[in-house]
């Protein structure tokens, strides 16, 4: 889809969609668009009992005085509510429904309507990126386009402002952290068949466009590193392990740099500690985190971000076989800690602590977070309403908290301890991979805090947020793109310059 801002005009083609707040008269364009339809407007409100309340439309199909086919009134809400994500909710909700009518163009004027705090022009910004958020399909592999399908063939957007230029100006950023989330959600819904470690360093590499300096290693450089506890993970798969190395430089050279990880577990069956069959396909999504840090690293790239980054992903596929690790089995991480695998299906954990470990070493960050669809515990423990934070540092957790409300990707801080750091002593190793059932989304941060070597650190468990969300104003894929927005603007609000 594309989007555009123009001055408001009111002749457009396809559907013609005016927002307004709750109680408000027909004021301005509402108003001139009410004397153009001769009063129809007006009666409609009238007869449907329209008020302008948060997620209510009222339409006209095919109107006479106007050039559109459809006029739409939606409303805000109240005006003092008034916020981003209203703005792109309510883009989003028309979105949806111009391209379900089969519209392929829709503006979207917006006539004297400002969040508090908000110039006219931002709330233009966060109304196109809700629609331009909404637009995702992901139908590659839908070879008979039914009729149902076709909804999503919205090919333009316009949004009427008084203040296009600068729209536009404050759209342009957006639009690159809604590229980074469509690639994440590629990346998170695309089958295990198709995106295997291989397909998936590929697809990393891509960003070299984008001035990306993109390494790929092997399995035999991680195993001159050491790298025991991630190549495990990978023994039983006939794709061969990696190890993905983006770095984006835009901040002062020499900077330290900020590092995110990510677990990719391209499919994961559990291995010789094999799932049940319920929903395992799912666990096509167990990349999530590594799709996360992909996405996010072209977004910073695309808007080209004051900062030094750097994105670090454990690239696998757990699956049992002749070859694959065995519960009992030890595996020497790359830090020379010793870990004794009781479960296969902690997967997650062995291949985030060489990456941990590995990136601490390498670019001694200011910090570290880490993104992984790590526990089923952590969706008992919060639903998909909240990403799970764990972390030993109070000013990144407080950081992340705030940009997670501002950007609608919530984080909820977990509580980590030695208490719980107890339940993974083991009696063979330095540690085991599991700690029991209680408390297992935080005996896994434990786990991970070990390879962090007092690195600033976070971990976001995404299992509830990454794939599988409900559906929304402004995401109907199954890969939710989550993690993209709150990093972004944590780097974009704490460390650019
Ligand atoms: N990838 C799963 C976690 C998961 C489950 C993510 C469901 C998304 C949806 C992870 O590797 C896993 O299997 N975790 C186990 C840990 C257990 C063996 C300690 C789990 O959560 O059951
Ligand atoms: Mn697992
Ligand atoms: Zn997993």
């Amino acid at each position: 889809m594309n989007v555009t801002f123009a001055d408001i005009s009111l002749a457009r083609q396809g559907t013609l969609a005016v927002l307004v707040t709750e109680g408000a008269s027909l004021r301005g364009v509402a108003a001139d668009l009410d004397a153009k339809l001769g009063g129809a407007l007006k009666r409609a409100m009238k007869a449907a009992n329209f008020s302008g309340k948060s997620g209510t439309v009222l339409e006209l199909v095919g109107p006479q005085g106007v050039s559109a086919s459809r006029v739409v009134l939606a409303g805000l809400g109240k005006s003092g509510d008034l916020s981003g994500a209203g703005l792109e909710k309510a883009g989003g909700e028309l979105a949806g429904r111009a391209a379900k009518a089969k519209e392929s163009s829709l503006s979207i004027v917006l006539d004297g309507i400002s969040a508090p705090k908000m110039p006219a022009a931002d709330a233009a910004a966060h109304v196109a990126l809700g629609a331009k958020l909404r637009s995702y399909r992901f139908d590659k592999y839908k070879t008979k386009k039914k009729d149902d399908d076709k909804k999503g063939d919205l090919k333009s957007l316009t949004v009427l402002t008084r203040a296009p230029a600068t729209a536009r100006k404050q759209y342009a950023p957006l639009a690159k952290v809604a590229e980074g989330m469509f690639l994440t959600r590629d990346l998170v819904n695309e089958p295990a068949n198709i995106l295997h470690p291989g397909e998936f360093a590929k697809r990393a590499k891509a960003l070299t466009r984008l001035g990306v300096k993109v390494e790929v290693l092997g399995e035999a450089q991680m195993k001159k590193l050491g790298m025991g506890s991630l190549l495990g993970v990978g023994h039983g798969s006939e794709h061969e392990s990696k190890l993905i190395v983006m770095r984006w430089s835009g901040g002062k050279p020499g900077e330290k740099p900020v590092a995110f990880v990510g677990k990719g577990v391209c499919f994961d069956t559990g291995g010789i500690s094999l799932k049940p069959a319920a929903s395992m396909e799912d666990m096509k999504g167990d990349m999530g985190g590594a799709a996360c840090v992909t996405g996010l690293m072209h977004a910073l790239a695309a808007r080209k971000a004051k900062a030094n980054v750097v994105g670090v992903i454990g690239v696998v596929e757990n699956m049992p076989d002749g070859k694959a690790q065995r519960p009992g089995d030890i595996v020497t991480s790359m830090s020379g800690q010793t870990i004794e695998v009781i479960n296969t299906d902690a997967e997650g954990r062995l291949v985030l602590a060489d990456a941990l470990w590995y990136t601490q070493d390498r670019f001694k960050p200011k910090f570290m977070i880490d993104l992984a669809t790590l526990t089923g515990a952590i969706m008992i423990a919060l639903g998909k309403e909240y990403a799970g934070l764990f972390s030993n540092d109070d000013k990144l957790s407080k950081q992340l908290s705030e940009a997670g409300e501002a950007e609608g990707e919530k984080v909820w801080r977990m509580p980590m301890g030695e208490a719980y750091d107890k339940a993974i002593e083991s009696r063979f190793a330095d540690m085991k991979n599991v700690g029991g059932r209680d408390g297992g989304s935080i005996t896994a941060a434990q786990f991970l805090q070990r390879f962090v070597n007092k690195v600033p650190w976070a971990h976001l468990d995404i299992a509830g947020t990454a794939m599988a969300s409900p559906q929304t104003a402004t995401n109907q894929s199954w890969g939710s793109g989550w993690g993209v927005r709150i990093l972004n603007r944590l780097v974009a609000d704490h460390y650019e310059h």
